[in-house]
C-alpha cells in the first residue's frame, strides 16, 4: 500500500497458533475449532510478534489510513486477503466529554464510540473477523445465540459473506435486534428464555446442521476483532493508555481483548507495562462477575433468574469468566454492579450532556462514572475512557418525558401556549437549551 513515496513491504497475518486459555496447551490454527478438547475454555489466538513488529510499526500505522480495523491485519487471523469480509468496522473516534466529566467529578473522560460501527454496536469488529475466518476455514453456514446486537451483527456479516446464518434469541430480545436478522437474510429462532437456553439450543442446531457455532468466546476470533479496540486506543492515545477504563460486561469479550491487545503491544514494544484500572459494569439484576470479584473467587457462579433491561449484560454466566476476573484484579481495577434506574438514567444523561443517544448497557458503562471516585478507582486528573458499546435506537430508555403535542392548525394563542409548556426562556435564540 502506497505511503507518501514509499511503499510499504507485503504484510499479512502473522498467526501462529492457538493456546488454551487456561490449560496453555498448543493448537494448530489451520481448521475450524470451537472450546480447548481438554477443558472447554476458550481457545486464545497467538501469533509472531516479533514479525508483526518489524511491519507494524507507529510510523507505518500513520501512513495507514483510519478506515477499519484491517489495518492492524498483521495482528489479525485472516490468511487470505480475499477472504476479508467488511462493512467498514472500526476506527471509532475517541471523544473528550467534558459535561459527562463534570457529572461524575472526573476531570477528563473520553468515550470511545463503538455505537458508530455497522449494525450500531461493538460486536461488528467480533463478527467482521469471525465470518471472515470461518468462512476462510471452511464454514458453510453460522449458527450463534444472542442477547440481540451480536445476532444482527452476524446476519449483516453472513449476508455479506453469502453464508446461511442462524440466530436463536431470547422471545423478549429488542424488536430492533429481530428485525436486523430477518432484514439481513438471517433465520431468527426466539425461544422463551434466556440466553443461556439460546446457547444449549444453538450449540444442539450446530451439532445436527453442521453449522459453525460463533457463541462468545467458544470459538477463538470474535474476541480478535474486539481487541482492535484496545490496538486503537494505544494509537490515539500516541502510544499510551488511559488511567481508567468503564466497559459494560457480559460474556467478557470486550474486557478480555482489550487486555490481550495491551499484552501484544507491550510485548511488541509499541507501550509500556502501565495498564488501566479495568472496571467492569453489570446490572445489579445480573452481576455474577461482580459477585465472583467481590467474594474473591476465581470462576464466577451463574446467576439465579438474571433480570436487566440491558440485554448484552444479561449474561447468568461465562465461559471466559476467569479471564476477566484476571484482567480486572491484576490491573487493580474493580467489577461495579449499577441499578436499573441507574442504568436509564446513565442513557438519559450521556444523550443531554451531549455523549450521544447509547443503548443500555452503555448507560451502565456512564452511572458507573459516578462511583468511581468514591471507589478511589479514579484520581482528579485521570483519563478515564468509557466505551459507548451500542446504539440507543436498539433499545431506548426508560422514563423518558413525553413530547409536546400541537395541532397541525395551530393559531398564534395555541403557539403562544406550547412555547409557554416548552419553556423556552428566550424565544428568539436559535437553539432552545
Ligand atoms: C451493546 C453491548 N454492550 C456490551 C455487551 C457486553 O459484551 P461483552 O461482555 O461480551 O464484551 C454486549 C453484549 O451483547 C452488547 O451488546
Amino acid at each position: 500500500m502506497p505511503t507518501g513515496s514509499a511503499v510499504e513491504p507485503a504484510t499479512g497475518s502473522t498467526l501462529s497458533h492457538l493456546e488454551g486459555s487456561l490449560s496453555g496447551r498448543r493448537y494448530d490454527a489451520g481448521s475450524l475449532i470451537g472450546l480447548d478438547p481438554l477443558d472447554g475454555r476458550p481457545l486464545l489466538a497467538r501469533y509472531d510478534l516479533d514479525r508483526a513488529s518489524t511491519t507494524l510499526t507507529p510510523e507505518v500505522l500513520r501512513g495507514r489510513p483510519r478506515d477499519g480495523l484491517w489495518r492492524w491485519r498483521e495482528l489479525l487471523p485472516v490468511a487470505d486477503p480475499s477472504a476479508i469480509v467488511t462493512l467498514g468496522e472500526g476506527s471509532t473516534p475517541l471523544l473528550s466529554r467534558q459535561a459527562l466529566a463534570e457529572a461524575a467529578g472526573l476531570t477528563d473522560v473520553r468515550v470511545k464510540v463503538e455505537s458508530l460501527n455497522p449494525t450500531g454496536t461493538f460486536k461488528a469488529r467480533g463478527m467482521a473477523v469471525a465470518v471472515s475466518r470461518a468462512v476462510e476455514l471452511g464454514a458453510r453456514s453460522l449458527v450463534v445465540p444472542s442477547a440481540g446486537n451480536a445476532g444482527g451483527a452476524l446476519a449483516a456479516y453472513g449476508a455479506a459473506a453469502r453464508t446461511p446464518v442462524t440466530v436463536v434469541m431470547p422471545a423478549d430480545a429488542p424488536r430492533a435486534n429481530q428485525a436486523e436478522v430477518l432484514a439481513c437474510g438471517g433465520r431468527l429462532v426466539l425461544v422463551e428464555g434466556l440466553i443461556s437456553d439460546c446457547g444449549r439450543i444453538s450449540g444442539a442446531l450446530a451439532g445436527v446442521t453442521g453449522g459453525f457455532d460463533l457463541s462468545t468466546l467458544k470459538e477463538p476470533y470474535r474476541v480478535e476483532g474486539k481487541r482492535t479496540m484496545g490496538l486503537e486506543l494505544a494509537e490515539d492515545l500516541g502510544w499510551r493508555l488511559p488511567d481508567v477504563i468503564v466497559f459494560p460486561t457480559g460474556g467478557g469479550t470486550g474486557v478480555i481483548g482489550l487486555w490481550k491487545a495491551f499484552h501484544e503491544l507491550e510485548e511488541m514494544g509499541l507501550i509500556d507495562g502501565r495498564r488501566p484500572r479495568m472496571v467492569a459494569v453489570q446490572s445489579e439484576g445480573c452481576a455474577p462477575i461482580v459477585r465472583a470479584f467481590e467474594q474473591g473467587d476465581r470462576f464466577a457462579t451463574p446467576w439465579e433468574d438474571p433480570g436487566t433491561r440491558a440485554g448484552g449484560i444479561r449474561v447468568p454466566s461465562s465461559v471466559g469468566d476467569f479471564l476477566i476476573l484476571d484482567a480486572i484484579r491484576t490491573s487493580a481495577g474493580a467489577a461495579v454492579a449499577v441499578s436499573e434506574d441507574a442504568i436509564s438514567e446513565g442513557q438519559r444523561l450521556a444523550g443531554r450532556l451531549g455523549g450521544g443517544y447509547v443503548g443500555p448497557e452503555s448507560g451502565a458503562a456512564v452511572a458507573a462514572l459516578t462511583v468511581l471516585r468514591e471507589r478511589g478507582l479514579a484520581d482528579p486528573g485521570d483519563i478515564v475512557v468509557v466505551f459507548d458499546t451500542g446504539a440507543g435506537h436498539k433499545s431506548p430508555p426508560a422514563d423518558l418525558p413525553p413530547a409536546h403535542r400541537v395541532a397541525p392548525t395551530a393559531d398564534e394563542d395555541e403557539i403562544l401556549d406550547l412555547a409557554a409548556r416548552l419553556d423556552l426562556r428566550s424565544p428568539n435564540r436559535l437553539t432552545p437549551y
